[in-house]
């Protein structure tokens, strides 16, 4: 028998604005890390789980109240970090997640509303002290987030919504960024990919 520990993965998350580009940035990051010779878990939220994507359905199209919408994210995220997230940074795997509960500070709170004293509270039941250890929020303009929306598809209840709640949206994703200064890299998405996907690399080099 060896007592050898196994080190702890890296927990990375994904955010921004619905077309502010981030997704795009997926293979790359993965292809990146691979180099290193790590185990890499990509995954996303709402979804991630079996479970968590069939809420996923339920919460782009479905309407239903702010804070019902809060209590199905976290449910969704309690299924994620129990089966996936948890597990593979246990094993030292990196898990790259699309979205994470910043998303849930700059939707639900600043967006629609909901007291962010009541998503604290869901935040340290579900995660207890589980963090991204590393936050890429790509930043865009709100009218560049709307140019740039899939057209392939019929866009979800979020897309839907209008420039004022984008503002919102945005600025909290900003004061988001402000207030966990060593875990956030705000990266301007606005301007050519080849030049984003540079930033990008620079930053995930140094995790
Ligand atoms: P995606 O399109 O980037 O995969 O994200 C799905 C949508 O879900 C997106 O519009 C943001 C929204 N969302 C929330 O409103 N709250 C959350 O906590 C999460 C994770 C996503």
């Amino acid at each position: 028998m060896t007592n050898k520990k196994t080190k702890r993965g890296k927990f990375i998350t994904l955010e921004g604005l619905d077309g502010a580009g981030k997704s795009t940035h997926i293979p790359s990051i993965i292809a990146l890390l691979k180099t290193r010779g790590l185990e890499i878990v990509s995954t996303r939220e709402p979804g991630g789980t079996r479970l968590g994507e069939q809420l996923r359905a339920l919460l782009l199209h479905d309407a239903m109240h702010p804070e019902t919408e809060t209590l199905l994210m976290f449910a969704a995220r309690r299924e994620h970090i129990a089966n996936v997230i948890e597990p593979a940074l246990k094993r030292g795997a990196y898990v790259l997640s699309d979205r994470f509960t910043d998303a849930t500070y700059a939707y639900q709170c600043g967006a629609k509303g909901v007291a962010s004293n009541k998503v604290k509270q869901l935040e340290k039941w579900v995660q207890g002290d589980l963090q991204p250890d590393m936050t890429l929020l790509f930043d865009v303009p709100v009218e560049i987030s709307r140019k740039r929306l899939s057209t392939d598809r019929e866009p979800d209840k979020f897309e839907r919504e209008g420039a004022k709640f984008f503002e919102k949206l945005r600025q909290a994703y900003l004061t988001r960024a402000k207030e966990n200064p060593a875990r956030f890299h705000v990266i301007d998405a606005n301007q050519a990919l080849d030049k984003v996907k540079v930033i990008v690399d620079k930053i995930i080099s140094t995790i």
